[in-house]
């Protein structure tokens, strides 16, 4: 069987790694990808917007299985094309991937099905968005209603941060005009994230294991936001009562209400989760996989990931509900080596040295996210986040020792990554058990 796996970043090689790993599976290609899936697999110089070039180019190989990585080709009904061609492709439907995005669609489905998530009110005109907040008595966050590259949401501290988080959405479309057009005004909540990821197909729903990711930019959490510095898997947070109360207040009624109104779901949801200290909340949801949760989920993962795509698409995914997924005990770290300027302007092209070296500390596996093969095979950097250094180890500590000793390998001009991954969990006391 021959798949393809549309996307560049990290997660996309860490698809391409896991699915490369499946006997079922002979060759994969990745469309663009990456100098890191080049080397597990073989790239397509097809842009993951061409829907058409990329069907052409899935007919031709005569694809089995079309795996698609980040949420805007999906969004843009990327899954609706290829079902029409007669393909078998994994991921929700253009209807079905608004619970990314659009958040004005996320937050009212999440209200009408009882979700747990921050008291919100959408506006679609500046003023009576500016009386709300002058109102309100809490810190609020604005969010523009449709995607803008993690960028749409402003977490504010004061009445002014959020005037002028309006201005910025909605006056200045600074996250483009349609993005834009409405926006949420919601409670600012407190307390530590997590990602729930899970497989869902018709009414099944199988949970992955729990991932926290570590959004700002710098140690300690500060700095700005970012797709994600580095994420450990699993999270010492996520107990069992915790995500069986995730499950049932929150995966279970939304995967109920979108088949309700006609939109069902197939794919990754992701529930991004506040546990704050009057409950759970769900921040937000994803229609896709995490980056970069993805990188040391499937460090873990045991099951053949192909025969469990294929099963959701299917629809045979109840063969691996009930905890039918095999995972490794031992904890992955996944630290985030990122361009300098990161999030903001960063420049391309630094010839990226050590990557050898770094692969041979045991249990380590460096995913690429940004890079590229230049003219003289050597591999440069082509994006904000560079690599995703991501290792197994007996203890959370362990896993977080060998990671930072294969990262301290590699090096480009202008590289930074956080410190501190997992130090949280760390810090509880719970993450260096046995
Ligand atoms: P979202 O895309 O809605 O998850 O928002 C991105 C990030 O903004 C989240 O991961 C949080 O760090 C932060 N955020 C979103 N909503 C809230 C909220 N109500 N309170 C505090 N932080 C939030
Ligand atoms: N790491 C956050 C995300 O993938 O949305």
């Amino acid at each position: 069987m021959k798949v393809l796996v549309i996307g560049k970043g990290g997660r996309e090689h860490a698809l391409v790694w896991k699915l490369a790993q499946s006997p079922r599976v002979d060759q994969v290609f990745c469309a663009p990808g990456n100098a890191g899936t080049a080397l597990d697999g073989a790239n397509v110089g097809i842009e993951t917007k061409d829907f058409d070039g990329l069907i052409r180019f899935a007919k031709k190989e005569t694809i089995g299985l079309t795996v698609v990585g980040p949420e805007d080709p999906l969004a843009k009904g990327i899954v609706d094309a290829f079902q029409k061609a007669g393909l078998k492709i994994f991921g929700p439907s253009k209807a079905a991937a608004q619970i990314e995005a659009s958040k004005v669609f996320a937050k009212k489905l999440m209200r009408d099905a009882d979700v747990p998530t921050a008291e919100f009110r959408v506006f679609d005109h500046p003023d009576p968005a500016r009386l709300y907040v002058q109102t309100r008595e809490y810190p609020v966050v604005v969010k523009a209603d449709g995607l803008a590259a993690g960028k749409g949401v402003l977490v504010c501290s004061t009445t002014e941060d959020a005037m002028a988080a309006i201005e910025r959405i909605m006056v200045r479309e600074e996250f483009g005009l349609a993005a834009g057009r409405q926006i949420i005004i919601e409670k600012r909540l407190d307390g530590q994230e997590l990602s729930v990821q899970a497989l869902v197909a018709g009414r099944v729903i199988v949970p992955l294991a729990a991932a926290q990711d570590h959004k700002r930019a710098f140690d300690g959490d500060t700095g700005p936001n970012t797709g994600g510095m580095g994420a450990y898997s699993p999270a010492p947070l996520a107990t069992p009562e915790l995500l069986q109360e995730i499950e049932s207040q929150a995966l279970v009624p939304t995967v109920h209400a979108m088949k309700r109104r006609r939109v069902p779901f197939r794919g990754v949801l992701y529930a991004g989760v506040m546990a704050t200290n009057q409950g759970t909340r769900i921040l937000e949801y994803n229609c896709r996989l995490g980056d970069p949760e993805t990188q040391p989920l499937f460090m873990r993962l045991k099951t053949d990931l192909f025969e469990l795509l294929e099963a959701a698409v299917e629809d045979r995914l109840d063969d691996f509900a009930e905890g039918n997924l095999r995972w490794d005990d031992r904890p992955a770290v996944c630290v985030v080596m990122a361009s300098g300027g990161y999030p903001g302007a960063f420049s391309r092209g630094k010839v990226v040295l050590g990557l050898d070296e770094a692969a041979k500390v045991p249990d380590v596996k460096v995913f690429h996210a940004g890079t590229k093969r230049d003219s003289n095979n050597l591999t440069i950097t082509d994006g904000g986040r560079v690599l995703g250094v991501t290792a197994l180890g007996d203890t959370l500590a362990a896993a977080k020792r060998k990671a930072y000793e294969a990262a301290a390998k590699i090096h480009f001009q202008g590289a930074f990554y956080r410190k501190d991954i997992g130090d949280r969990a760390l810090q509880s006391g719970e993450g260096d058990a046995p």
